[in-house]
């Protein structure tokens, strides 16, 4: 019998992910001025050392105001780049394809981690003293994403600017480092949703109003990126699919942009949702964000999608792409619990796939098995 397809190999441009169980982009909260550690080295190889097709590497400040943390990694400095290299070119060795999520955390920014919420009463913002950045947390609007939040100054046309040339700079930088892909993160109500969102952006400029001016910064940092990123590399957008608040940014929207998207040369979109808004009412449960990877795979021809929330089990995770609802997997939570995932499925669905070298008597039934 073929291979289900979440074990076929998948191409785009000139790259090929030898399936499509990918690893979800996760802030770890452990780098230091941006850098990176030995600790992202391990993370991030266990799980291209584990089979994962596609590794990407959590939101990444494209300024140091664009990192949601002051422990958040960052890539808006050349020398950022030589440690991001080392773990790209450690898990090039297992066969694995290599994303970073360029970021800005927009009115988001300068908070604590989010493991720390909660052991200093409800607030997640960071002080100066704490490393944060009170001062410079900008959007589209001085508007808080709530009272734990810092309320953001409105951007200037200049500051729009030079954050869209700070993308182009990390995806430049990005490329030095020897990723093979890109994703830009328009999701979760950092600051390229925040300019997309209606409830966040009340601009009466060019970048607010129309579906048009609230796409523009969005459009052209994928154009930018487009234009210095390499032609046989692919570029991802993730994209919070729904505000799901009456009123916000909706699955129509997305489909909207995806077309444009596509046209901007985007690859694939990965379809998550909310985040912007605390008056968010998300039916979560199994897979609930399945529908909208499903409309982009339906009425974006030509654009890959992915999927992405509560997939954690092999047969579900078999089924959406049987069913053909998404052309990959972006699996975050389960890959913590379990770095294994690749090969727990591959198991578990009788699927003989090739391991680690190193691991190879883990998956080997012989008579000497105990
Ligand atoms: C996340 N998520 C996330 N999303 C994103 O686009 N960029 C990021 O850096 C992060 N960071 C992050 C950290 C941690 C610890 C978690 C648990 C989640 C969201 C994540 O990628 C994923 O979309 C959600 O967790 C839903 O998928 P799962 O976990 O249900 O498979």
């Amino acid at each position: 019998s073929p291979l289900p397809k979440i074990f076929q190999p998948l191409e785009i441009r000139d790259y090929t992910a030898k399936n499509r169980i990918w690893v979800s982009p996760m802030c770890m909260y452990s780098a230091q001025d941006g850098f990176s550690t030995d600790f992202h080295l391990s993370h991030y190889s266990q799980f291209a050392m584990r089979g994962a097709g596609l590794v990407m590497v959590e939101a990444s400040g494209v300024q140091p105001e664009g990192r949601i943390t002051p422990n958040c990694l960052g890539i808006y400095k050349d020398e950022h780049v030589p440690g991001l290299r080392r773990i790209v070119s450690h898990m090039h060795k297992y066969g694995t394809i290599a994303g970073i999520q360029l970021a800005h955390s927009g009115r988001k920014g300068s908070t604590i981690p989010l493991q720390q919420y909660g052991t200093r009463g409800e607030s997640l913002k960071s002080s100066v003293k704490e490393g944060g950045w009170p001062e410079d947390v900008y959007g589209p609007s001085a508007i808080a994403y709530d009272n734990h939040h810092y309320t953001p100054k409105a951007m200037t046309l200049k500051q729009i600017s030079e954050t869209k040339r700070a993308f182009i700079d990390a995806a430049v930088r990005a490329d030095r480092a020897g990723f093979d892909v890109v994703e830009i993160h328009g999701a979760h109500g950092y600051l390229l949703f925040e300019f997309l969102s209606p409830l966040s952006n009340k601009r009466t400029d060019e970048y607010g109003g129309s579906f048009e001016n609230r796409t523009r910064l969005l459009l052209e940092v994928a154009r930018g990126i487009r234009q210095v990123w390499p032609h046989n590399k692919p570029l991802f957008v993730r994209i919070s699919s729904t505000d799901w608040v009456d009123g916000g940014w909706t699955i129509e929207d997305t489909v909207e942009l995806g077309k444009i998207l596509l046209n901007a040369g985007v690859d694939l979109i990965d379809c998550s949702s909310a985040g912007n808004d605390t008056r968010q009412n998300i039916p979560l449960g199994p897979g609930f964000q399945i529908q909208f990877a499903e409309r982009i795979r339906n009425e974006v021809p030509g654009m890959l999608s992915g999927a992405v929330g509560l997939i954690t089990t092999s047969v579900q995770a078999r089924d959406v792409l049987e069913e053909e609802k998404a052309d990959v997997l972006f699996i975050g939570r389960e890959f913590l619990r379990n770095p294994s995932f690749v090969y727990k499925t591959a198991h578990e669905l009788g699927i003989n796939i090739k391991w680690n070298n190193q691991y190879e008597r883990g998956r080997l039934k012989t008579k000497y098995s105990f």
